[in-house]
């Protein structure tokens, strides 16, 4: 099966970036929100982006006009999904609001649509009583920026069937993706799973007092040669999404990660990261 039109549910960091992804490699792509200004703001930056490619030669204009009539928003769901092959979620990261947002979908949507989820931490699995027939249902994990990002992990859950892996697989391919085929599910799949371990020594050592966020991030930049040391990492991916993440596991688990009192003030100061200009460091 080939994935030919799609809708990505959440207009945010990554949806809007991997719609217009999957548009330049000739996808139709749909971007849904619930809220409406998101959609104006999604409708503004494309047009900015692709004037963007032009001004900087990577695209012509016919390239980019052709791109921008394959994507567009929509208010509303069930006009969303209308005919598409596959809905990429890409909507906030609490499980709950997940799982609502499923049987919403399922409701308005064909048994045969693939339905992926962008989850950074969530194993499709924990969505599988949601929809009718999960045999649709994987993960597809794109990374922050999912434009330029080449990585992608595809997770086969034991509900996942092979030609739903496959089909999300290939429009990896075609949109010059370096995927992975994850065939048996792990909390993070294996980018997030692994970088874990580091983000939990790298709280330890400024919890702790041993070294400050800088400190940290020099020792993985100029030691490790990481691109962007976990802090300065955070401040891209947004000190929220991590935050919701931590609060999440307070929550179910009673256990407070290390540094959860400083990523709670941050969130409470709007020191979300790059996106609001301030975070672990400043970029005004
Ligand atoms: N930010 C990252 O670095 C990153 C990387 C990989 C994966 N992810 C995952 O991608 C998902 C989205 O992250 P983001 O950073 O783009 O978040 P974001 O906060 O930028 O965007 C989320 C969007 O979802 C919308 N939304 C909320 N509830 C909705 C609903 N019921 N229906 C439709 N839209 C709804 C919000 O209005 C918002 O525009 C999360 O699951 C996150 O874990 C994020």
């Amino acid at each position: 099966m080939e994935i030919k039109k799609l809708c990505v549910a959440g207009g945010g960091r990554m949806g809007r970036q991997i719609a217009m992804c999957a548009a330049i490699y000739g996808v139709d792509a749909t971007v849904y929100d619930v809220i409406e200004p998101v959609l104006t703001d999604v409708e503004q930056w494309a047009d900015e982006y692709l004037a963007g490619r032009v001004a900087k030669a990577r695209m012509t204009q016919e390239q980019t006009d052709a791109v921008r009539a394959r994507f567009r928003t929509e208010k509303d769901l069930g006009e969303a999904v209308r005919d598409v092959d596959c809905v990429v979620e890409c909507i906030l990261e609490e499980e709950a609001l997940k799982r609502d947002f499923f049987k919403q979908l399922d409701a308005v949507v064909g048994e045969n649509v693939i339905l992926a989820t962008n989850s950074s931490f969530m194993v499709s699995s924990l969505f599988a009583d949601c929809v009718k027939n999960p045999a649709r249902l994987c993960n597809m994990h794109f990374y922050n920026p999912a434009l330029v990002m080449k990585f992608v992990e595809v997770v086969q859950g034991p509900h996942t069937s092979t030609e739903t892996a496959q089909a999300v697989y290939d429009l990896c391919l075609k949109m010059e993706k370096k995927p992975i085929w994850q065939k048996k599910e792990i909390p993070g799949f294996a980018g997030n799973y692994l970088i874990a371990g580091l983000y939990e020594r790298a709280r330890y050592l400024v919890e702790h007092g041993y070294c400050t966020c800088e400190e940290v991030d020099i020792a993985m930049e100029y030691g490790f040669s990481h691109k962007m040391g976990p802090f300065r990492l955070n401040d891209l991916t947004g000190v929220d999404l991590t935050f919701t993440m931590m609060k999440e596991k307070y929550e179910q688990t009673g256990i407070k990660d290390d540094m959860y009192d400083i990523y709670e003030k941050m969130v409470q100061e709007g020191r979300l990261g790059i996106k609001t200009g301030r975070g672990f460091y400043d970029y005004e």
